[in-house]
């Protein structure tokens, strides 16, 4: 079977090259039975003639003692072109050595001696044959297992590329990640920070407005604030969200702010001295207190208490005649602390109420008539809220407070009033400082050195600071 390139693949094709035509025959003689293509040439020259015609034998068996060129030449030259093929020699005993040369030099497998056998003879180049297909086989081997490793080295390598490539993603990504998140907290640095900013000046604000009214209407000073603190002790008695209690805190701060359209002439009289303008004016003031911080949105709920802080429960209040549960908790909370402080600062002192109330406590069996100091402060201003629930105020509201007054030692906790020439160092104040200009000094909460009391002085000659002054006790 020969290709279409002459090349015979698959035929088992052997050489013989002898000057001597009769062992030549003699030869394929011995091959006939084999199933073997069988050349021969009768030279050197026309064996490499053949093979540079396209023939690839297998095997070459060439005869050492030729004319012109020797079988161990040819055989070189036949490596050259034929590296694959199996080499042998045959030669006559003298020429031995010659043969050995050629084993050496010339890639020859190996000799056989004239005269040969036969089958020995045959079994040699069916040795041949086989060496060679192993041989071959072994390259295949050889080659796939190279191509393998070769394959091996390129995965091995494409995966240190991938790892080198890995790591430096992860890397990246990790230096991402690290920048990201300073960054994510730089901006909640910031936005927290400008929120801070915009709820401090929010509150400010607030403050702001709270020390205005207490400015414009000096007798109430600090009134605003401790109505905030009372307020917002009984909101947190009804687990109201903290935004309403917030609500509520403001609502009360700045209760009374629609007094600042009332002037001190109407402000400074008692209540039974006004006339039924003075009266209207007035009662404008809830009203006029929800306009004032109307234009601020947040300021909205706040707003509404403020409207209805003169409501009573029985529904007689101010403006807008609600009633009971139609009044806002929160209103209904505002009015109790706004009374709280109104009782606590004012009028466990006046001589008029305790007497009310000794007479109530007469008629009612009561035998607390000989209380006196602190203890006789509380019983008043229990008394009082007492006797406004159901009419004035919330009786659940009242039920409340009453509970927080005496848990947090409200009820006691009067401010004491002092002058600017009573001030000492360490002293808290308990409501904003002004002059009679309305400048503000301090505000609440100050505590006092003796070098702010010196200015205060100094500040007092020049500018009035418009007493009372309240310190906390
Ligand atoms: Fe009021």
């Amino acid at each position: 079977m020969t290709e279409p390139n002459g090349e015979h693949m698959t035929e088992k094709t052997i050489l013989f090259v002898d000057d001597e035509k009769n062992i030549l025959t003699t030869l394929k003689r011995v091959f006939m039975e084999e199933d073997y293509r069988i050349l021969t040439a009768n030279s050197g020259e026309e064996a490499l003639g053949l093979i540079d015609g396209g023939e690839n034998p297998t095997v070459i068996v060439s005869d050492q003692r030729m004319p012109q060129m020797t079988g161990a030449e040819f055989l070189a030259q036949a490596k050259e072109k034929l590296p694959n093929s199996i080499r042998m020699v045959l030669t006559g005993y003298a020429d031995v050595n010659a043969a050995m040369d050629s084993i050496n030099l010339g890639g020859v497998e190996r000799y056989i001696m004239k005269p040969w056998n036969d089958d020995e003879l045959r079994n040699t180049v069916r040795g041949a044959f086989e060496i060679h297909d192993l041989r071959e086989l072994n390259k295949e081997l050889d080659s796939g297992l190279k191509k393998k490793n070769a394959e091996l080295e390129q995965q091995i390598a494409e995966n240190k590329k991938l790892i080198a490539l890995t790591n430096k993603q992860n890397h990246e990504l990790l230096q991402f990640g690290i920048k990201l998140k300073q960054k994510v907290q730089e901006q909640t640095k910031e936005i927290s920070a400008k929120s801070n900013e915009i709820e401090k000046s929010f509150f400010d604000t607030i403050m702001a407005f709270s020390a205005l009214l207490d400015s414009h209407a000096t007798s109430y000073k600090g009134h605003g604030l401790r109505v905030s603190r009372i307020a917002s002790g009984i909101a947190r008695r009804f687990n109201l969200d903290p935004d309403e209690i917030t609500d509520i805190d403001i609502g009360a701060l700045l209760h009374d702010i629609g007094k600042l359209s009332i002037p001190t002439t109407i402000l400074e009289k008692l209540p039974e001295n006004w006339t039924t303008s003075d009266k209207s004016i007035y009662q404008a003031h809830p009203e006029t207190g929800q306009r004032i911080i109307g234009f601020i949105k947040r300021l909205e709920k706040a707003g509404s208490l403020i409207r209805s802080h003169h409501e009573r429960y029985d529904g007689k209040g101010y403006p807008d005649q609600l009633n009971e549960d139609n009044i806002p908790l929160g209103a209904r909370i505002i009015a109790v602390a706004d009374a709280c402080d109104n009782i606590i600062q004012f009028k466990v002192d006046d001589p008029a109420i305790r007497k009310v109330f000794l007479q109530d406590e007469q008629t009612t069996g009561g035998n607390d008539n000989n209380a006196e100091g602190i203890e006789l402060q509380n019983k008043i201003v229990i008394h009082h809220l007492k006797q406004g629930a159901f009419s004035l105020f919330d009786p659940d509201v009242v039920k409340e407070a009453l509970k927080y007054l005496k848990d947090s030692g409200e009820e006691t906790r009067r401010e004491k009033v002092v002058t600017i020439n009573n001030l000492a160092a360490g002293m808290v104040l308990a409501s904003h400082l002004f002059t009679k200009n309305g400048i503000l000094l301090l505000p609440y909460k100050s505590v006092l050195s003796q070098e702010y009391i010196d200015k205060l002085k100094a500040i007092h000659k020049k500018d009035h600071i418009v007493g009372p002054i309240y310190i906390r006790d």
